[in-house]
């Protein structure tokens, strides 16, 4: 599977959800989350994250976001539609250490 990490924390671009083929995105207040059941592997979200916040869970110390995007995306409603960012996306864009500062 692939799962959101922090740099969608605060930006929420929201792309990804344009492009995936089988919807499987789901909207917290500060960040999207993938279903981990749903999403068939397909990469394409990867690329098109302005935050570069998606990444398949091959890759080492992902096991927390995971686990986070597997518990979130049962709770929070899906989305399937582009919206706007957040109003200060760019500058939270890349910044360090988002899920202590924002995560709630
Ligand atoms: Fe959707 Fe494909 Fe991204 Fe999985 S890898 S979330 S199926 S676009
Ligand atoms: Fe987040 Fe990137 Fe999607 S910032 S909402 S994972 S395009």
């Amino acid at each position: 599977t692939y799962v959101v990490t922090d740099a969608c924390i605060k930006c929420k671009y929201t792309d990804c959800v344009e492009v995936c083929p089988v919807d499987c995105f789901y909207e917290g207040e500060n960040m999207l989350v993938i279903n981990p059941s749903e999403c068939i592997d397909c990469g394409v979200c990867e690329p098109e994250c302005p935050a570069e916040a998606i990444l398949p869970d091959t890759e080492d110390g992902l096991e927390k976001w995971l686990e986070l995007n597997n518990t979130y995306s049962a709770e929070w409603p899906n989305i399937t539609v582009k919206k706007d960012e957040l109003p200060e996306a760019d500058d939270h864009k890349g910044e360090d250490g988002k899920f202590e500062k924002y995560f709630s």
